[in-house]
């Protein structure tokens, strides 16, 4: 294990920790608040908010075709709402207050009820308040088997989150509307946590063949993931896995919402510690130990297969299809000079005022006509263009897309993508699920203040 990546684990000794994941859920999944450790042993319990108490909550796993029921029962303080992130659902189950439903008021029930027809690494979220219920702990694993899936010693959820901790007591910072937050890259933590606990550690084996789901849970935090120890490929981006996997030979980054899927096999020798990390601009830290205890085989497995598709729109001719451009505006150092809250405009003095500070296409605030009217299965191209200094991880609800790639060629299947400042990206979709579906930005403070937009198809 190199070292230096894991200098900012003062306490790395830290044992392991792992958080109650093994419980089933019932038919209910309940909002409430709930007191975990999340920081280094020593310091107390944070008081956080989760689903069934805990974070992350109850994980829910299911094969492919499978119906999701849970009655949402609301202990919260505040409104709530559950969001199925990544599934291809029913409209009325997205879980978007204002969109698709009322937002559900503390003591109050929600019945959801979808079928998952793709097979994968998704997660399910609050959607009222996000910026303050997901840093809240409001988060939890949707996993969906294949029906055939791979064969592995392991199969390991790992969301990985970032908060920021009152250093003194270990509680949650209530400053959700810090304005400087939300007009730069959004609320950064001091404290990243794998599964709720600060550097936990799994028990595997030399040569052990692992399936590693990683989930960016995270408000505003791209990761920057690599291995230390273990070495493998990405077999799914999204939840969707890619037709060939990609080796991973580096690191790669990971989004806010985004997810990965990857198969590893473990090379560091019995005793050792293999690590999953993040390499920031100024180190690396730690992000979850991997101690090795024994042999799975005396050598390591040798090639992978490609998880098995699953059933997307057929999307290969982009050409002569309709071109959407969707201009990221404002924040930090690219102040807005004005924009729109539904008929008015605003000045950018104006706008920050009531806490806006980004704008879509001019709007700072999800405009009353959508982005886009698509009439069912129609093709259209999407260009997101950063005119901002931040990145942007843009997410589009009921639609997988494809990236098209600087050659014009189309990439993965994702339902969020990363744009770096300056940079625009453009996507490809079939819009094959009918109804109102959000489309924004996936670092939480920025969509609200401002980067929300929708689009509908009929
Ligand atoms: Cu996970 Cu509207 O998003
Ligand atoms: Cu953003």
């Amino acid at each position: 294990m190199n070292l230096s990546r894991r200098s900012l684990l003062k306490s790395a000794a830290a044992l392991a920790v792992f958080p109650t994941l093994a419980r089933s859920a019932p038919l209910t999944l309940t909002a409430r608040e709930g007191a975990q450790l999340i920081a280094p042993p020593g310091y107390p319990e944070t008081d956080i908010w989760g689903f069934d108490g805990s974070v992350p909550g109850s994980p829910i796993h299911l094969k492919q075709g499978e119906r999701v029921q849970r009655r949402l029962v609301n202990e919260l303080p505040q409104a709530t709402s559950v969001h199925w992130h990544g599934i291809r659902i029913d409209n009325a189950m997205d879980g978007v207050p204002g969109l698709t439903q009322e937002a559900v008021p503390s003591g109050a029930t929600f019945d959801y009820d979808f079928i998952v027809p793709d097979a994968g690494t998704y997660w399910y979220h609050a959607h009222n308040k996000s910026v303050e219920q997901v840093a809240r702990g409001l988060y939890g694993p949707l996993i969906v088997h294949e029906s055939e899936a791979p064969d592995v010693g392991q199969d390991l959820v790992l969301m990985l989150d970032d908060w920021r901790l009152d250093p003194e007591t270990a509680q949650i910072t209530q400053d959700f509307d810090n304005g400087h937050d939300l007009s730069h890259a959004g609320r950064l933590g001091n404290l990243t946590t794998v599964n709720g606990a600060f550097d936990p550690s799994f028990p595997v084996q030399q040569n052990q063949r692992l399936r590693l789901r990683l989930v960016n849970a995270a408000n505003a935090r791209v990761f920057t993931v690599g291995l230390d120890g273990m070495s493998g490929w990405i077999v799914a981006l999204d939840g969707m896995p890619l037709a060939e996997p990609i080796p991973i030979e580096d690191t790669f980054p990971l989004a806010p919402a985004q997810r990965a899927d990857l198969l590893v096999d473990v090379l560091a020798a019995d005793a050792e510690t293999a690590s999953l990390f993040s390499q920031e601009r100024d180190g690396a830290f730690g992000l979850a130990r991997f101690s090795v205890a024994g042999q799975a085989a005396s050598t390591p497995r040798s090639g992978v297969r490609p998880l098995p598709p699953n059933p997307l729109p057929e999307l290969t001719d982009i050409n002569n299809v309709p071109r959407h451009e969707m201009r990221l505006q404002g924040g930090a150092m690219r102040w807005l000079e004005s924009a729109r809250i539904g008929e008015t405009q605003l000045s950018g003095r104006e706008l920050a005022q009531l806490g806006r500070f980004w704008a879509l296409n001019g709007y700072a605030e999800r405009p009353e006509d959508p982005f886009l009217d698509a009439s069912l299965g129609s093709v259209h191209r999407i260009a997101f263009v950063n005119e901002t200094v931040f990145p942007h991880a843009m997410h589009l609800h009921g639609h997988h897309f494809r990236l098209i790639l600087p050659d014009g060629s189309l990439g993965p299947w994702r339902d969020t993508v990363l744009v770096e400042r300056g940079e625009t990206r453009e996507i490809a979709l079939v819009t094959d699920n009918p109804g109102n579906w959000l489309l924004h930005c996936h670092m939480l403070g920025h969509a609200a203040s401002g980067m929300m937009s929708w689009y509908r198809v009929t």
